[in-house]
């Protein structure tokens, strides 16, 4: 697309974000939509050095090769709070401003955790398929599933989204415990040092911590181990954190009581051994995913770069 204002700062879309960041985007911005190009390198090539903003999303990330490439660039604003996509040394390294979008999805995707350790401990898929495939009436009486009130909740990560699934352990009257880098001193849950002692601990363990090659496969065949035949694990974070050929094997032979898994290794898809699987609740990659979280999310996107233009501060630096 042609841009109407020449003297306004170049906004550079990577990639389609939503139906209201892209809308934002085109009338708010005038961006130019890089994958709309006929030769995006050539276009780099020419108009490169005018980039001072980008718009992305956490799907899309934005690279160091890229970032190369728009030597005059200043901000990025990305949809979504995860940002293991984008080349955060590269930005650092030049001052570069980037935000991402948190907060305003933290409670409903501590829904969705909640939903994934309630239908797996309950067997809400199983269930629903027993009704569907005539089984009530044929076999009768559902088999005994697993109780949630009143048990021990461990949390990997107790960031914003970690905090919002923890406060929801109250209503059930669950003790809470997490690990993370660090304590936190403004928390009164109870910090686990090691990952293995809280996964021993836990009756539920929810994995909340960032994606990226620090927190790969933190969640091992050995924190699997300890969380045991009775143990169901919950991950609503990135699929990376857990060794899903563990965790498959674990389930394979009984060492793992179940699982509630809304990110994989290797999505969109998840592995047979999964699909067929009936001790695994599986949802595709939709913590945030509500109309209001993802009007917010898209809002936060083009307010990123208002205030950016007009402060020189976006408003939600990544952490
Ligand atoms: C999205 C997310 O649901 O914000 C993030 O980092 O992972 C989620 O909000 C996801 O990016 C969908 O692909």
């Amino acid at each position: 697309m042609q841009r109407v204002r020449t003297d306004a700062p170049l906004v550079l879309q990577l990639a389609p974000i939503g139906s209201l960041a892209d809308q934002g985007l085109r009338e708010e911005f005038a961006a130019v939509r890089l994958w709309e190009q006929a030769d995006a390198e050539a276009w780099l090539a020419a108009h490169g050095a005018e980039v001072t903003c980008v718009a992305t999303s956490v799907r899309r990330g934005c690279d160091a090769a890229l970032i190369a490439a728009l030597p005059a660039l200043r901000a990025i604003s990305s949809w979504g709070v995860g940002f293991e996509t984008i080349a955060m040394d590269a930005a650092h390294a030049r001052g570069i401003q980037v935000a991402n979008t948190p907060d305003v999805l933290d409670d409903c995707v501590a829904d969705l955790a909640w939903a994934l350790m309630l239908a797996a401990a309950r067997r809400i898929g199983a269930a629903d398929r027993y009704v569907r495939d005539g089984h009530w009436r044929a076999l009768g009486e559902f088999p005994l599933s697993t109780r949630v009130s009143g048990k021990r909740l461990g949390v990997l990560g107790l960031g914003r989204i970690g905090a919002a699934i923890a406060r929801r352990g109250q209503g059930f009257a669950m003790e809470v415990r997490y690990h993370g880098r660090a304590p936190r001193p403004d928390t009164s849950y109870g910090f686990e040092p090691s990952l293995m002692a809280l996964a021993e601990w836990s009756d539920f363990l929810i994995v909340a911590c960032p994606g990226g090659p620090q927190t790969r496969h933190l969640v091992s065949a050995s924190v699997l181990e300890a969380l045991g035949p009775r143990g169901i694990l919950v991950n609503i974070a990135r699929g990376s954190v857990v060794d899903q050929a563990a965790l498959i094997r674990m389930l394979e032979e009984g060492r793992l009581g179940g699982a509630g898994l809304d990110v994989l290794e290797g999505e969109p898809g998840a592995p047979a051994a999964l699909r067929t699987c009936d001790d695994v609740v599986l949802t595709p990659h939709v913590g945030s995913a509500t109309r209001e979280t993802r009007e917010a999310m898209e809002r936060l996107v083009l307010d990123n770069l208002h205030a950016f233009l007009r402060t020189g501060r976006v408003l939600t630096p990544v952490r």
